[in-house]
């Protein structure tokens, strides 16, 4: 076996909820620039991952390979090995996107039939980094409904990842089809993608997130479930792109929330826009160590009490981190019951959010809001 990958889950930076297709190379750097510039690269978001878009396309009427077979990348992409060694220069990794089927969903080449060629190019460009998205593989697969159908694909393109001299993390993306977070790691997976898309709306964020309750056992270091990407800052696709259209405390609950849940943290904004409230969320460093936490357990569901949920997830210092959701429209006091989830042991609670720690034990959470806490073990350890 070779060296174990994402021993926490992979922080950094997508184009897709920004550019959609309309990436390309400039863009890219510009958002690499600006993780270097305004510090993120320092609390952890390390990754630049490329989505659909790079490949040539299958509507272009040329042929979509190389006469060795080697995939051809399109005018917005000229040199992905110089793209490669710009990010590495920034201190940054790189990422890249495929699909198992002949067309990626947009409509590029995907590498069926290619996997080998594939991942050597991939590596000859320095890529750390590949979400395989099941797209087109809808008219390969022959029966939706049978796990070894839906584990083909993608065992494929881990044989010819593991072939190469390169540690590249691999992404699982096929919406979470036959419960694919129990089976995700042996196919290779790092991370698999538990849903759909999300967007930036309440209705989709808070739905994909408080529905992360099946997959929590399979989740641990080098393997992770992965609620999509983060919708804060300007989304929403190119010549549409907008502030997200989540309040501030809904993407502090969104925050908080993937955090516990231990999920890859890929910013999906136009970075260079980054305003200072977008700035804060993704720099509190308290908050991150709960996604970052070595242990790696995925919280769980504890508490439900009319709008609130609790959720609570254990810590490898001994602590545990506990979101106090407000999941109604008004901002409601809500008294935490320690004994009640099993934490009576508990010395001091810690705001993660304020970075204080507090004495009280009954919060007024806003409407779609969140009292995100850390419950340190006391000095026995025990909880
Ligand atoms: C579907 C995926 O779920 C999205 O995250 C994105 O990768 C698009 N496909 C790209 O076409």
């Amino acid at each position: 076996a070779g060296p174990r990958l994402a021993l926490t889950p992979p922080m950094g930076w997508n184009s897709w909820n920004a550019w959609g297709l309309a990436v390309d190379e400039e863009k890219v750097v510009a958002s690499a620039k600006t993780i270097v510039d305004k510090g993120l690269r320092d609390h952890g978001w390390a990754s630049v991952n490329i989505d659909d878009g790079w490949e040539i396309s299958t509507r272009d009427g040329v042929p979509l390979r190389e006469a060795d077979g080697r995939i051809k990348v399109n005018g917005k992409f000229p040199d992905m090995a110089r793209l490669g060694r710009r990010l590495h220069d920034l201190g940054l990794k790189f990422g890249i996107y495929s699909s198992p089927g002949p067309a990626t969903c947009g409509g590029y080449a995907g590498s069926y039939q290619n996997e080998a060629s594939d991942a050597r190019s991939y590596a000859s460009w320095g890529v750390d980094y590949l979400k395989y998205d099941w797209c087109s593989y809808s008219t390969i697969a022959k029966n939706l409904d049978s796990p070894e159908e839906l584990k083909k694909p993608f065992a494929l393109m881990n044989e010819a990842l593991q072939k190469v001299d390169r540690d590249i993390v691999y992404s699982l993306c096929q919406y979470g089809m036959g419960k694919v977070w129990e089976w995700g790691d042996q196919v290779g997976g790092q991370l698999w993608r538990t849903t759909g898309d999300i967007s930036d709306s309440w209705d989709s964020m808070s739905k994909i997130g408080f529905s992360q309750v099946e997959g929590a056992p399979f989740a641990g270091p080098g393997h992770w479930n992965d609620p999509d990407m983060l919708v804060v800052g300007w989304v929403g696709w190119g010549p549409k792109l907008h502030p997200s259209r989540l309040t501030p405390d809904e993407q502090y609950t969104h925050l908080s929330l993937w955090s516990l849940l231990s999920a890859p943290l890929l910013i999906g904004c136009d970075l260079p826009r980054l305003d200072a409230f977008t700035l804060n969320l993704l720099t509190n460093d308290e908050v991150l160590a709960v996604d970052q936490d070595r242990l790696g357990k995925q919280a769980t569901l504890r508490l439900k009490q009319g709008d609130f949920q609790i959720w609570v997830k254990e810590l490898a210092d001994g602590g545990r981190a506990i979101g106090v959701f407000n999941l109604g429209s008004e901002t409601t006091a809500y008294t935490l019951d320690l004994k009640a989830l099993g934490l009576a042991g508990s010395r001091t609670l810690r705001d993660l959010w304020r970075q204080k720690d507090v004495k009280v034990r009954t919060f007024k959470v806003p409407a779609h809001g969140v009292m995100l806490l850390k419950a340190k073990a006391a000095k026995s350890g025990q909880l």
